[in-house]
């Protein structure tokens, strides 16, 4: 079977690393994939958003399966367009439909389902241009620091955290009033602050099935001990030590099995993977979100875990089998370390030559944002985030050590990565 990817990140290069072992898979197509992804199949020069040019290219290729990386085509519907497609509905598409991605998609519908359904989260209210005033006063009955997020989709820009109140209000009223976020903030969900730490949990589901992938932890800002700016996300690490299995039982029972059974109840059809970004807060779970996509980075320390043919997982989410499927996860750490460039998540220069010696010693290299001069065929930058470097090791300590390690194979002008990933987990 001929299989389509969509996406070109390091969440992609690491599926498609993990696609690629697998007899049943004949031959793997990438849209619009990046330079590491094109040493694993044909990358395509079709946008993840653009249905029309995915359509084209399932037919001329004979692709039997798609899967989607990122959100956006999820939360723009092209699981929707494949179905009233009468030559593409028989084509299993690997992620959920429109209203299901709304999990993700909004904010205000997450918050609504979780409370609908008992999930445990922090408590908030939703607000729109006309009730800026009512918005205003609720902030006052919060204590600080005060959560501003965003409604829709904003590129993992529209959550803001305010230390004081008067901060707060301001940014409040000028995401309202300004659209800071364009159509994404015409509603903006102001919630209670908590404080614990944080963990990612994935799960893969058929709509009546799932399975729980292993947990993992990423480091979202660019500076050591977790200062500055939020990044896409600068390493991650899984399994979490402190996830153990008496707190992933009350994830399993208190977050996994009533958002399963919430979207039943609310006749909501959910095929793909669920993201849930938890906290803990004391002993307990809280959801930060819901995604509806694997994490980046955390794809690239989940996937190496993961000892299952992922192409047989994915044919029994679309024949609703997946509980024949039992996942059988490497006890090993992995630790991802993500290299980037100067400048990120500011400005920053793309087009810088990449040189690459092979990794060794149980480490991988995922490409993310790299593509391929197409005059000199060198591998160049072409994002902030650029590689993602995920090793082994029986502690994570081991683990980290070889990813920093190999981390020094790879030389391109500007090259930045934080050095304390796992920093907050002990060793
Ligand atoms: P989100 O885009 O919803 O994942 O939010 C981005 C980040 O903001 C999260 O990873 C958290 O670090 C932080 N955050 C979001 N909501 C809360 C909250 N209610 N309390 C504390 N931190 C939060
Ligand atoms: N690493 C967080 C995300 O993918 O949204």
């Amino acid at each position: 079977m001929n299989i389509l990817l969509l996406g070109s990140g390091g969440r992609e290069h690491a599926i498609a690393w993990k696609l690629s072992q697998s007899p049943l898979m004949s031959h793997l197509f990438i849209a619009p994939g990046n330079a590491g992804t094109a040493r694993l199949g044909t990358n395509l020069p079709v946008g993840v958003n653009d249905f029309p040019g995915i359509k084209a290219a399932v037919l001329t290729h004979q692709v039997g399966m798609v899967i989607v990386g990122p959100e956006d085509p999820l939360v723009n519907g092209i699981h929707d367009f494949f179905l009233a497609d009468s030559d593409l509905k028989n084509i299993p598409l690997i992620g959920p439909n429109r209203e299901a991605a709304r999990l993700e998609g909004s904010k205000d519908f997450a918050k609504q389902f979780m409370v609908r359904h008992g999930i445990p989260t922090a408590r908030y209210r939703t607000f729109g241009e006309s009730d800026i005033e009512a918005g205003v006063e609720f902030l006052r009955s919060l204590r600080p620091p005060y959560v501003l997020k965003a409604d829709g989709l904003a590129a993992g820009k529209g959550v803001i955290i305010c230390p004081t109140l008067a901060e707060a209000e301001s940014e409040f009223t000028a995401m309202l009033r300004e659209q800071r976020f364009g159509a994404a903030s015409m509603k903006v969900v102001i919630e209670e602050f908590l404080s614990g730490i944080e963990l990612s949990v994935f799960i893969l589901t058929d709509g009546r099935n799932y399975k729980i992938l292993p947990e993992a932890k990423d480091y979202k800002k660019i500076g050591e001990g977790d200062t500055g700016p939020n990044t896409g996300g600068m390493g991650s690490v899984s399994p979490v030590p402190f996830a153990g299995p008496a707190f992933m039982q009350k994830v399993e029972e208190q977050v996994i099995r009533p958002t399963i059974e919430g979207l039943r109840t609310d006749e909501i059809e959910y095929t793909g993977f669920i993201f849930f970004g938890l906290i803990k807060v004391k002993d307990d779970p809280y959801v930060i979100e819901y995604n509806c996509r694997l994490g980046d980075p955390e794809t690239e320390s989940v996937i190496p875990r993961i000892q299952n043919d992922l192409v047989r997982l994915f044919q029994s989410v679309a024949e609703q089998s997946l509980g024949n499927e039992t996942i059988t996860v490497d006890p090993r750490f992995a630790a991802t370390v993500m290299l980037v460039s100067e400048g990120y998540p500011g400005d920053y220069q793309k087009g810088k030559v990449i040189g690459e010696n092979a990794p060794s010693g149980g480490c991988l290299f995922f490409h993310a944002g790299t593509t391929l001069n197409p005059v000199t065929g060198e591998t160049i930058s072409s994002g902030g985030r650029v590689i993602a470097v995920t090793s082994y090791g029986d502690t994570m300590k081991e683990a980290l050590s070889r990813s920093y390690e190999n981390a020094e194979k790879i030389s391109y002008d500007g090259k930045y990565f934080r050095k304390d990933i796992g920093f907050d987990l002990g060793s």
